[in-house]
């Protein structure tokens, strides 16, 4: 069952902030394990100055969190520390 939902901007500043590196590697990462998490890309998300944006909803907890500056490497870090969740 699908544990997060992951989001990433393709809007036209996160864009311009290399999104589309964001999303390669969160499309990369998810790869291990499908079952968990969704990948898709999402319109401006009015966070234009902070970007790459990537909103992630916890679907366990029904939660969705923004998150700022998230290029490749810190969408590697989310993968490391979420990929053992239970
Ligand atoms: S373009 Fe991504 S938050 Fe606006």
């Amino acid at each position: 069952m699908t544990k997060y939902k992951i989001k990433v901007c393709q809007g036209k500043a996160c864009s311009g902030n290399m999104s589309r590196y964001t999303l390669e590697r969160a499309q990369n990462e998810s790869e291990s394990s499908p079952e968990d998490f969704v990948v898709e890309t999402c319109p401006c998300q009015d966070n234009c100055d902070f970007g790459p944006t990537v909103v992630i909803e916890d679907i366990k907890a029904n939660t969705e969190k923004k998150y700022s500056h998230m290029t490749a490497v810190e969408m590697g870090k989310f993968f490391r520390t979420h990929h053992k969740d239970s």
